[in-house]
Order: structure tokens, then sequence, then C-alpha cells
């Protein structure tokens, strides 16, 4: 790569525990400044006369909407490129698509399939391109997730490389999929320790355990990822019980296969109370939600941080195009 290739970001595991905190705490002194007023000196136009690209092959309502409003509170112009909206996958190919876009754009946003479309795209992409959603990874879901999780539980002394959150647990019960890697990868950077329980057959692959387990090399205090096929042991001690959809988009024709597979998997307070969830445990969805993986009572109940959740992608979005597109990739507070 050239000393003047930008710097992309495909998923948390592109993130030093510190660039992580960073971009996570930046979301959180932003929410607070802007929500009263006041919009810091450094964000205000930091993006006037720049177009930001949103090349999105898939549905989305939040990160779409935010997105859309980051570039928009910074000044930007965001511009959505549906997947009929341009010729890319009809008439023409990622390499040449990346290639043109880039050569008028300030950023790109690309929710694809394939990891390989995104980190294609960021190969040939002469600005950076933030991974909007691929089939492996959601890294503005999960800023999203630490900034929910370091607002809502008591934060530790901590030094630039953690959010003081070390020792907590997240029990993630259902399927192992995009949004629980970067999940388990942000928690490993950040001591945060994560029990998986999915259905036999549907743990995580072993190539990502591998990624998991290299986001945690080298550190102090590095998170424990464990896997059960039993939701109760997962959940057993944990602070936060996380699902996600049991289908993810593209897998439609599985999901038969799917309801059958997940069965018992639901998040329930019963399942919480019978596997010994700490008395305080709260849940977290990154949504869109299914009553299957959650029912109502704990999806609307104060425990749950689903809301909040997602209004933080809001704030996630600035923080990564003021890291990524403003700073150039150089993440600092
Ligand atoms: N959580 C999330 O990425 O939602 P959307 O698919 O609606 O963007
Ligand atoms: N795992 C889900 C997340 C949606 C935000 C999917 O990929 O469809």
């Amino acid at each position: 790569t050239s000393p003047f290739a930008p710097r992309h970001l495909l998923s948390i595991a592109d993130l030093t525990p510190t660039e992580f905190a960073t971009l996570v705490r930046n979301a959180a002194s932003h929410k607070r400044a802007i929500k009263s007023g006041a919009i810091p000196e450094s964000l205000l136009g930091s993006l006037s006369g720049k177009t930001v690209a949103m090349m999105f092959n898939k549905r989305s309502t939040r990160t779409r909407v935010s997105t859309e409003a980051a570039a928009v509170q910074m000044g930007g112009h965001p511009m959505f490129l549906g997947k009929d909206d341009i010729q890319l996958g009809v008439n023409e190919s990622l390499y040449d698509t990346s290639v043109v876009i880039s050569s008028m754009v300030s950023c790109i946003f690309a929710r694809v399939a394939k990891h390989e479309d995104v980190a294609g795209l960021a190969q040939h992409s002469t600005v950076p391109v933030i991974n909007a959603l691929c089939d492996s990874f959601h890294p503005l879901q999960i800023i999203a997730d630490f900034l929910t999780i370091y607002e809502s539980f008591p934060v530790q002394a901590h030094k630039l490389s953690s959010l003081g959150l070390e020792g907590l647990k997240i029990a993630w019960i259902g399927d192992a999929n995009n949004v629980l890697f970067d999940l388990a990868i942000g928690a490993t950077k950040m001591g945060v320790d994560v029990a998986v329980a999915t259905p036999k057959g549907y743990e995580i692959p072993a190539h990502m355990i591998e990624i998991i387990q290299r986001a945690g090399e080298g550190l102090a205090k590095a998170g424990k990822l464990t896997q059960t096929n039993v939701p109760e042991e997962a959940v057993k001690n944990a602070d936060i019980l996380v699902t996600d959809t049991w289908v993810s988009m593209g897998q439609e024709e599985e999901s038969k296969k799917r309801m059958k597979a997940f069965e018992g998997f639901q998040i329930t307070a019963d399942l919480a109370k019978r596997g010994g969830a700490k008395e305080g445990w709260k849940f977290m969805h990154c949504l869109p939600r299914h009553p299957e993986e959650v029912d109502d009572e704990v999806f609307y109940s104060p425990r749950s941080l689903v809301f909040p959740e997602a209004e933080n992608r809001l704030w996630a979005a600035i923080s990564a195009l003021e890291g990524f597109v403003v700073n150039k990739g150089k993440i600092v507070e």
C-alpha cells in the first residue's frame, strides 16, 4: 500500500484497543455535547463540501438513517446508492465501481453480502471504506453497542486502552453471526467475557475463533470467549443477555430449518432465572427483532437497552466519520 492509501474500517479487528475505546468515548462525548445543544467545534462543518456515498446492497433502517444523519450533522452530503440505483453487479464490476465512485466522493459506506466484496472495494478505493455490515462483521453496530454498555454499567478506573468495563460478562444466545463476531472481537479487546450458546451445527466457525483470539494477543486483560450448546450455561452470571435474528439477510431460504434448530433459544425472563443471570441483567439486540429470538416481556422491559442502543448508532457513525474521514484514520480524543 502507498503511504497515501486511505485507512478503512472493515471490522473492529482493524482497531487497536486504544482506538476502539477512543471511538466509543468520542461517540459518548459528542452525544452529550450535541444533546445539550453544543455541536463541538471540531465537528461543525467538518464534512462541508464533501460527499459520503452509501452503497447498500441490502435493506437497512438503522445503518442507513444513522450514517445519512451523521453526514448531514457534520455538514456533508450523503448520497444513497441502493442496489437498483447503480450499475454494480448488473452492468459493472466491483473493481470499476470502486475506482469510479471513490474518485468523486470522500468516503464510502458499504453494505454488501460477502466480506470479500467490502474488502475488494476497500482495496481499490482511494477514499476510506466503512463496512456498513457484511456476512462477517458489523463494526458500526459494535461501536454503538459498547457505547451503550459504557453508559449503562459502572465504569472502573482505566487506561486509554480500555473503557473500564473489564470483568463484565455478555451471554450471546442464538445464531453465531456477523454481529456476534465483531462483538466478540470488541469484547476481547475490552476485557469483557463472552459466553456463546448456539444450537449444534451453528457454532462460531474455526477461522473466526482464530480472528477473535488474535484480538486478545498481548493484552494484559483480554476478554474470554466460551461456547456451549446449552443456553442456561451461557447465561450463568451474565450481566448482559444479547441476541440477534436467527435468519440473517441472505439466509431466507434456510428460514424453516433454522426456526426448528433454534427452538429453546428464545431469551425470556425464565431462561435468565433458570440459568442464573446476575440480578440486574440487561438485554441488548441490534434490531431488527423478531419475537422468536426474544419475547415481548424482555424486549419491552426496563432491562432492555434496545432503543438507546439503536439511537447510539447515530453517535457511532459520527465518531467513525470523524476518525476515518475528517482525521484521515487517526483516531484521537
Ligand atoms: N442494526 C442494524 O444494522 O439495523 P439495519 O439493518 O436496519 O441497518
Ligand atoms: N445478523 C443480521 C444483522 C442485521 C442488522 C443480518 O446480517 O441480517
